[in-house]
């Protein structure tokens, strides 16, 4: 029997993609998320998309009564752990919005997962926890920094929380650090719908060229870069997506090493936001409207990943290049505006 798989977060941007990727790998899914940054439209393009229709329940994590009747109803093999909220900077004027709702959601969710014997636990974490690291590319070993964010200390302390959860209960639990995830699916039916103005590179650069900006400004132009601005591990969501399939088969077929494991997922490679915006005006085919300010604060200079522990004990490499990613962002952000048009 295929195995059934429980995706919090599932209607978001990583989700819908993971969700999509469990399907051709034969999985089952049910989908848990309250909507509050995804839309329910998206079931059905994921079922465009794979022919499959995942099972959807709309509560929130934080809530305790639906979150019981859901496991008393659902049987599963296993937990992707997507729900979360992200803003980083809204998590700096609200921390405890964000420690709330992603810490809550966490431990709630474990002990309902402890208590009815469950195994197979993957959980999103972030690049972030690293701060500025010290050497580069990024391993899984380096230091975790003190951060200026809320959201980062999240990621942070949802990590201890598992690593002392799985030791002391010898449990399958992995944490996936992603690098910067970007891109829209290759069908551009599903992509990423940010709220309100994008705090992100690459859905600034793209609705700056649909004409919902006057110009992008790049955030410091005098970092110890090849060209001054900062560098990070652009990887496309759906390589992403492929990695926690990836990750899951190990958990499911008892190969992980400890009871708590961690694996970079980026590229293995650093672009320069100048370089972002030159390989975005090459798809656009002409010059790309920026201006160079004053660094912003909490950013760090550079970082991207050391991926080779994900490639030897995953089995997992990104493929879609930089190039590749930016384009099917562009193509799904005119897609957003030819859909508004219709309407
Ligand atoms: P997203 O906001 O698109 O998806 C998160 C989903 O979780 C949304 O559909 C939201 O409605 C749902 N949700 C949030 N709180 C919930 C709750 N209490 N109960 C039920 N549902 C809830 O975000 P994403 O970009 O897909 O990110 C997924 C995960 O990956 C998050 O944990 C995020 O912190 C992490 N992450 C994201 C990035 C990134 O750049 N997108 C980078 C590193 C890590
Ligand atoms: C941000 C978050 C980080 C999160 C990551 C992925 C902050 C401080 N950090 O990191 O916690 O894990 O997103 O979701 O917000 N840039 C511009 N102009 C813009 C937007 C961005 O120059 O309008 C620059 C940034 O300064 C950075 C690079 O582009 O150098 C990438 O920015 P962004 O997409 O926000 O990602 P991170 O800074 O890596």
């Amino acid at each position: 029997m295929n195995k059934r798989i429980l995706v919090t977060g599932g209607l978001g941007y990583i989700g819908s993609h993971t969700v999509i990727a469990l399907h051709e790998n034969n999985y089952e899914v049910v989908i848990v998320d309250n909507l509050s940054n995804s839309d329910k439209s998206f079931l059905k393009k994921i079922t465009d998309i794979t022919g499959k229709s995942p099972d959807f329940e709309c509560f929130d994590l934080t809530d305790l009564i639906p979150l019981k009747r859901f496991f008393d109803t659902h049987p599963i093999d296993g937990i992707i752990h997507f729900a979360a909220f992200k803003a980083v900077r809204e998590s700096v004027k609200i921390p405890l919005k964000y420690y709330y709702n992603n810490l809550v959601s966490l431990i709630q969710l474990l002990q309902e997962f402890q208590a009815r014997g469950l195994d197979n636990f993957i959980f999103s974490s972030s690049c972030t926890v690293y701060g500025q690291a010290d050497k580069l590319p990024i391993k899984e070993d380096a230091p975790l920094k003190p951060l200026e964010s809320p959201y980062g200390s999240t990621k942070q302390m949802s990590e201890q929380i598992l690593r002392d959860y799985a030791n002391i209960h010898i449990k399958k639990v992995v944490s996936l650090r992603y690098f910067n995830p970007i891109g829209a699916h290759l069908s551009i039916k599903i992509g990423e719908f940010p709220l309100g103005i994008p705090q992100n590179l690459v859905p600034f650069i793209t609705q700056t060229a649909i004409g919902m900006h006057p110009k992008l400004s790049i955030f410091g132009g005098d970092y110890n870069t090849k060209d001054g601005t900062a560098i990070r591990d652009y990887i496309h969501v759906y390589d992403l997506a492929k990695a926690h399939v990836a990750a899951l088969s190990r958990l499911l077929r008892g190969k992980n090493r400890s009871s708590f494991e961690v694996f970079n997922l980026g590229t293995g490679r650093g672009h320069s936001v100048l370089e972002v915006v030159k390989a975005f005006e090459r798809i656009l085919n002409k010059s790309f409207d920026y201006q160079i300010i004053d660094r912003r604060s909490g950013d760090i200079e550079a970082a991207y990943a050391d991926t080779s522990l994900a490639e030897k004990e995953l089995g997992w490499k990104a493929e879609i290049s930089l190039e590749e990613a930016l384009q099917t962002a562009w193509a799904w952000e005119k897609k957003i505006a030819s859909d508004k048009e219709k309407f």
